[in-house]
């Protein structure tokens, strides 16, 4: 579903209509995300780099044929990036426009299936929050949806008496705050009761809350994400008997 609503949004892609030839490669390059860098035919790996090379090719293809096209009722995120394409002093090219089409592609999906996987987990366990849906960012404070982030020192970097070197690798871990029972009490309980108080915005992040990053480079699919979730919650409760 959340595969279906994001290609549409960005490459009008219609699941009922497809071949499943994107979503199969797509789903190869997903599989072998984490796994052992092998570059052998038949490792995980090696699917996963021949997905990404074959979704590459077919959204080059798609790319090539909108741009033979010159008239297009609805406007999806490819014809936004020909678009800029085409502007004076861009930098935008062929090249960084399939870049953004393949990251969109695996940040709009990755993350918000799992986000509700993790939801739907976290419900089953304790059907009372089902009369109270505040628990989005609940699931995702205790799921730690994506686990790590990197970041590397530009410049030497003192804190709380350590000396990070120019250059370093940094690698962040959101679920060291996420767990830590100075900031959360009983953190490993779910309980999405305790953002009942809270005055952070929705959608922000802080020290305490950054299961979407934080800073310059904060999720930009955070509310998008959100929505998603909410919607597939509503109907979920609403629709459907569900234990
Ligand atoms: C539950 C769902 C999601 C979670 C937990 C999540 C988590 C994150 C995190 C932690 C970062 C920061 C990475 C860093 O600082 O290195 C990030 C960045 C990003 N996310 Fe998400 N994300 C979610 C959904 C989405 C969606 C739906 C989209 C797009 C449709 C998206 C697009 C992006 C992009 C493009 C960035 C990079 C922003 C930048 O570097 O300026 N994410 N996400």
């Amino acid at each position: 579903m959340i595969f279906s609503i994001t290609a549409r949004r960005l490459i009008s892609y219609d699941s009922s209509r497809s071949d499943g030839k994107l979503w199969k490669q797509f789903d190869a390059f997903l599989q072998g995300l984490l796994a052992f860098p092998l570059y052998v035919p038949g490792t995980a790996f090696y699917k996963c780099m021949q997905g990404r090379k074959n979704v590459m090719k077919i959204l080059q293809e798609m790319l090539n044929e909108r741009k033979k096209e010159t008239h297009r009722e609805s406007v999806d995120f490819i014809d936004l990036l020909i678009n800029d394409m085409k502007e004076k002093n861009t930098i935008m090219n062929e090249k960084i426009a399939l870049d953004l089409l393949f990251l969109l592609l695996f940040a709009g999906f990755e993350t918000t299936s799992s986000g509700i996987t993790a939801a739907l987990k976290f419900l089953a366990d304790d059907p009372k929050a089902l009369q109270e849906l505040i628990v989005i960012h609940e699931a995702l404070r205790l799921a730690n949806i994506a686990p790590l982030m990197f970041r590397k020192a530009i410049e030497e970097v003192h804190i709380k008496g350590y000396t990070l070197p120019k250059g370093s690798k940094i690698m962040v871990n959101p679920s060291s705050i996420h767990l830590d029972p100075t900031v959360y009490k009983d953190p490993t309980v779910f309980n999405p009761w305790r953002w009942k108080d809270t005055t952070e915005p929705a959608g922000g992040s802080s020290k305490e809350f950054m299961a979407f990053g934080g800073g310059l480079r904060l999720c930009v699919g955070a509310d998008f994400a959100k929505l998603q979730m909410a919607i597939f919650l509503h109907c979920l409760v609403t629709k459907y008997r569900w234990k």
